[in-house]
């Protein structure tokens, strides 16, 4: 399965896709700043990437749509991406696109995802593996990890707790993915042959 991945910052999870490579393949990095450490990553590994800025949103969705048209990939993944993308492109790729979202899901989209948690005074806490639709991280939730927030965490340790849980969380995903345990069939999404309607709950 060849995949193409969109960051815009420290890659970490990029790092664990590339780390994972099996039964899939990073075959190109898309990212909107061209000093993002991620990029160093995607050299690290031997792997192509573009950066495409975002100033102008409607000529950088034309410029990465044209190379995803080149680059055929299965599935895009967006790995710390921090752009939101329109409705229109990612209609074009329609259950090809999934994000990984540092909150449970439908629990606090957006920013700030770890001291909404803590304002709130949740005691578990986690991330989202889901498609990508046209609403602010809308869309199919796939699986999700979670984690018990501790009376003393800070939204520093939390994200810094989640993020080993998070890696792991989007390669079991995508390997699902590549090795077709979980797919879409007639619009529904399908997983080990049983329709998903709660997220697939992973946990280190
Ligand atoms: C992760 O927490 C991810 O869930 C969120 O942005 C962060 C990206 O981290 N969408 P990295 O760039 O993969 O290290």
């Amino acid at each position: 399965m060849r995949l193409v991945v969109f960051i815009s910052g420290r890659g970490s999870n990029l790092k664990a896709l590339l780390k994972a490579q099996e039964d899939f393949e990073v075959v190109h990095v898309i990212c909107n700043q061209a000093t993002a450490s991620g990029l160093a990553i995607a050299e690290e590994f031997d792997v192509d990437y573009t950066v495409i800025p975002w100033k102008d949103k409607t000529q950088a969705e034309i410029t990465a749509h044209k190379l995803l048209l080149q680059l055929q990939p299965d599935l895009i993944v967006l790995a710390g991406f921090m752009r939101v993308l329109s409705a229109q492109f990612v209609s074009e790729f329609n259950h090809q696109i999934i994000n990984i979202h540092p909150s449970l899901l439908p629990l606090y989209p957006g920013l700030d995802t770890h001291q909404r948690a803590l304002d709130d005074k949740q005691k578990i806490y986690g991330a989202t593996v889901h498609f990508v639709d046209h609403q602010l991280d809308g869309g199919q939730i796939i699986s999700q990890c979670r984690l018990t927030i501790q009376s003393n965490d800070t939204a520093e340790t939390l994200a810094q707790r989640l993020l080993s849980n998070e890696h792991q969380l989007l390669v079991k995903t995508v390997q699902h993915m590549a090795n077709h345990t979980i797919y879409w069939h007639n619009d529904r999404l399908y997983y080990n042959d049983k329709p998903l309607i709660e997220p697939i709950i992973w946990n280190q």
